[in-house]
Order: structure tokens, then C-alpha cells, then sequence
């Protein structure tokens, strides 16, 4: 069974791993492609599972997508656009969340969309109450089906004023990908400025977009009759550069990330360096260390960027249970995801989990009925144990504990891991961690 992974922990990481093109940005520039009137060339793009779902998605819309060798540069072909079957797309569902992204661009390529229903992780609800909502205020049409979403522009898409609840990464992207060919001027106000989504800007600018972004989370959007395709190298994946950090730090170890950079990591390296983790930053990537004696406790909260963003939590939080003292998490972003923390409490973590928002300001979760603070006290040896993988980043945190672990640990599930962590396990050998199939 090759979605079992036997790891013989213990042993700290050591060596050097190259990351390539952030997950959350290729995703949503090779959707851009679909925009332009001529093909579009994408480097540095990892090979995952969500890079072959959106190269299936795209294929079914009829764009031609081709790789080199190694998978790292696509070219893709928009010219021949069309509409794909409703089964087909739905065969898709529940493996990505990136159909939604899809609408923009094929309401102006197509006048419609259907959209299935949606996976993506189990860390929360997930709602595409504001992507819908933004697709009706650039006067779409937009109905339920059994099936999943049908969404029509007979009359095109006209620039409208939009002001996000919460700056969410995904609606974010969904008006920019749907603005930059409508008609006139959109505003959007307290919109999410990730550095993937400034990436992807920098992409629709290249293919012939107006986009300008105010100080005050405000982008304003000139609408243009045409786009072209670009050529575009991806900006590094700082979650999995995040993630090795982690694995570095819990096991004790010295793991150089090759790709890494620093300007999108401020917050994580912060830290980082307050765990009391070491790091030396070079042109070619970042070294994360263990610099010996006791790791420190501390008071962190996710936030959007630029704060701590809650993808680098989960990681984090193993190499806590390695810290001295009580460490106090509160996620903000997501509502439901410290699910992962039980699996560590049953390898000898200590970690309680709240209601409440703890150490940090009341976040929109505070007196409801989520789970979203963790206290974390340590040090604790982790013992080897039986896991199964929860989601993506949950996922390679188990991973992270196992190789923690004394022992052989069973990490079943690890498949899930594939959708972000290109090679995960070419890597995990080349900085020496003992493991085997079950
Ligand atoms: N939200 C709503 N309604 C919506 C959209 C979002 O209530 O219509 C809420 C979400 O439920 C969540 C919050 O807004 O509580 C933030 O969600 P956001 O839309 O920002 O997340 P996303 O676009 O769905 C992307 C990444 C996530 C990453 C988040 C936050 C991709 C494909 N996914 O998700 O990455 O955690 O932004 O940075 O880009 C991962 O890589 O493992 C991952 C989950």
C-alpha cells in the first residue's frame, strides 16, 4: 500500500532540499492564462497534485497544456476555449477548490460557467458566499443546482465597488481575475495582499492589466478590452520552505531550503528566531537550524498577511511541543484547524484546545463555538504512534511529529500530502529520515 508511510523516527534532518513555485500562486496564474488571446509560458511550477487537477481542469476547457521534462515550465494555449461537459467538471469535485476561480475568466471567454461542488481541506466550512457575491455585483447571474452552480453573464460583466467582509486570499483573487476584463473601474476595498496574490497582479499586469494597490488593502482595477499571455517565473512556496523549517527545528536538526526567500517569510522568520530556532539567509535560499539547548515558548497569533500566516501554524505547532513552557496559539483565519492536534496529543504532546480567544485580540471566532485557540506545553518527548493524515498541512505535520517521534510511527494517508509537497519523500531521504512503505 503506498499510502502508508512507516517512519523511523528520532533521527534529526540534515542536508539541503530545493522548493520550487508557490502552490497558491500557480494554481491561480495558470487559471489566468485562461484570460489571454495568446499562450502563456509558466516556470518554476512544482510537480503536485493540485498543478495536474488545474491542468485537467484547463484541458477540459479545451486549453493545451504542455510540460517540459521535469515539469517545471507549462505552456499553456487559451486559443481554442470551450465549453467542458457538466459531468466531466464534476468528476473534478471535491479534489480542489480552484474550479470557483474559474468563473471570471470563462464568463468573458464564454458568457458561463459551472462550477461543482467544491473540497479543497477539511479545515472549516470553506464558504463561497463572497465569491458568489462578487460574481452578482459584476451583474452575473448566478443559480443553484443540484449538480453545483451555473453562472451566466448574458449582457457581460460590468466594474463594480466591493468591500470583503474579511480579507479572504480566494475572493480576493476571484475579483481580479473576473475586473480586469470588465467593463470600467472596480474598487475593492479591505481586499487580502498575500504575496501570491501580488504575484498574480504582476502576472495580469504583464498580460495587459490595469491594477493598482492603495497602502489600505484598496485595489482599483481598470478593466481592458484584451489580454495577452505572459511569461511568468513563480514566486517560491513559503509554506513548504515553512514547513522543512519546522521539521528542522522539532527534530533537532540543520536543513538548508534552496528557493526560500526572505521578504515573504518576515513574519515566520520573527518566529522563528523567537522559538529559538538559528537561520543564516543566502541568495540561493535560507539555512534553518537547531542551535542546541532549549527551545522557548511563546504567544503567537495567524493572521492574514502580513502576519503569521495560519498555513505555517500547524508545522510550527509540533516543533512547540519541543519548546519549554506554555505556548499559546490563537488561529484566526480558519475556524476548525487544530483537529491535527489531537493525533499529537496521543504521541504525548500536551496541548488543550479552547473556545476562547487566547493571547491575542478577539477574533470573529471569540464566543462561538469554535476551537481555535491551543495551549502547548513542553517539552514533551513524542512517542511513535499509528496516524492518519487530516488534511495537507495537518498532514505534514503528523509527518513533522513522526520523524519527531522515537520508534517506528504509521502514517497512513499520505497522499493528501501530494496536493502540496512536491517529492516530499525524494526529500525526507535526501536529509536523511529513515522510512519505508507499509
Ligand atoms: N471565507 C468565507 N467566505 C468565502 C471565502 C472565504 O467566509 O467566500 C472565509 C474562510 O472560511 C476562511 C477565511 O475566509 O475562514 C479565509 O479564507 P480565504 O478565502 O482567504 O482562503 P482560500 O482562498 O480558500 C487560500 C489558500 C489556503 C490558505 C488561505 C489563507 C489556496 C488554494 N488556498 O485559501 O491554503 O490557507 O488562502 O491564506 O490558495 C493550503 O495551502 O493548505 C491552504 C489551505
Amino acid at each position: 500500500m503506498r499510502d502508508v508511510l512507516q517512519v523511523h523516527g528520532g533521527l534529526p534532518l540534515h542536508g539541503e532540499i530545493t522548493v520550487r513555485g508557490a502552490k497558491n500562486f500557480v494554481s491561480k496564474a495558470m487559471v489566468a492564462a485562461l484570460l489571454g488571446d495568446t499562450p502563456s509560458t509558466l516556470r518554476n511550477v512544482p510537480q503536485i497534485r493540485d498543478v495536474a487537477v488545474v491542468t485537467g481542469l484547463l484541458e477540459l476547457h479545451g486549453v493545451r497544456v504542455e510540460a517540459d521534462a521535469d515539469g517545471g515550465t507549462l505552456v499553456l494555449d487559451p486559443r481554442n476555449v470551450e465549453s467542458a461537459h457538466v459531468a466531466d467538471i464534476d468528476a473534478h469535485a471535491g479534489s480542489s477548490r480552484i474550479p470557483i476561480l474559474f468563473c471570471g475568466p470563462l464568463l468573458h471567454r464564454l458568457g458561463e460557467a459551472f462550477i461543482p461542488d467544491l473540497g479543497g481541506c477539511r479545515i472549516g466550512d470553506r464558504p463561497i458566499d463572497y465569491h458568489l457575491e462578487i460574481l452578482r455585483q459584476f451583474g452575473a447571474e448566478v443559480t443553484k443546482r443540484e449538480s453545483g452552480i451555473e453562472i451566466r453573464a448574458p449582457h457581460g460583466l460590468i466594474g463594480t465597488k466591493v468591500r470583503l467582509p474579511y480579507p479572504s486570499v480566494g475572493a480576493t483573487e476571484q475579483l481580479l481575475l473576473t475586473a480586469v476584463r470588465a467593463e470600467g473601474i472596480t474598487e475593492l476595498s479591505n481586499a487580502a495582499i498575500e504575496p501570491e496574490i501580488m504575484d498574480l497582479i504582476n502576472v495580469l499586469q504583464k498580460m495587459g492589466a490595469i491594477i493598482s494597490v492603495d497602502t489600505d488593502r484598496v485595489i482599483r482595477i481598470e478593466g481592458v478590452a484584451r489580454l495577452r499571455g505572459f511569461q511568468h517565473t513563480a514566486l517560491s512556496d513559503r509554506i513548504e520552505a515553512a514547513s522543512w523549517a519546522s521539521a528542522a527545528l522539532a527534530t533537532r536538526g540543520d536543513v538548508t531550503v534552496k528557493g526560500a526567500t526572505q521578504p515573504e517569510m518576515t513574519a515566520f522568520l520573527n518566529t522563528f528566531r523567537k522559538v529559538g530556532g538559528e537561520f543564516d539567509i543566502t541568495d540561493d535560499g535560507i539555512r534553518f537550524y537547531h542551535p542546541g539547548g532549549d527551545l522557548r515558548s511563546i504567544v503567537l497569533e495567524t493572521d492574514v498577511h502580513p502576519g503569521f500566516m495560519t498555513d505555517w501554524q500547524q508545522p510550527l505547532v509540533v516543533a512547540l511541543t519541543q519548546a519549554k513552557g506554555l505556548s499559546i496559539v490563537h488561529e484566526t483565519v480558519y475556524e476548525n484547524r487544530f483537529g491535527f492536534t489531537e493525533a499529537l496529543t496521543g504521541m504525548g504532546a500536551t496541548i488543550q484546545v479552547y473556545r476562547e480567544c487566547l493571547g491575542g485580540h478577539p477574533c470573529r471566532f471569540g464566543q462561538r463555538n469554535f476551537y481555535h485557540s491551543a495551549v502547548i506545553s513542553g517539552p514533551t518527548p513524542l512517542e511513535a504512534a499509528d496516524i492518519e493524515v487530516p488534511d495537507l498541512r495537518g498532514g505534514f505535520s503528523h509527518l513533522i511529529a513522526a520523524l519527531t517521534a522515537k520508534g517506528t510511527s504509521e502514517v497512513r494517508g499520505i497522499g493528501l500530502i501530494d496536493r502540496g509537497y512536491e517529492d516530499f519523500q525524494g526529500k525526507l531521504a535526501a536529509l536523511g529520515a529513515e522510512f519505508s512503505h507499509g
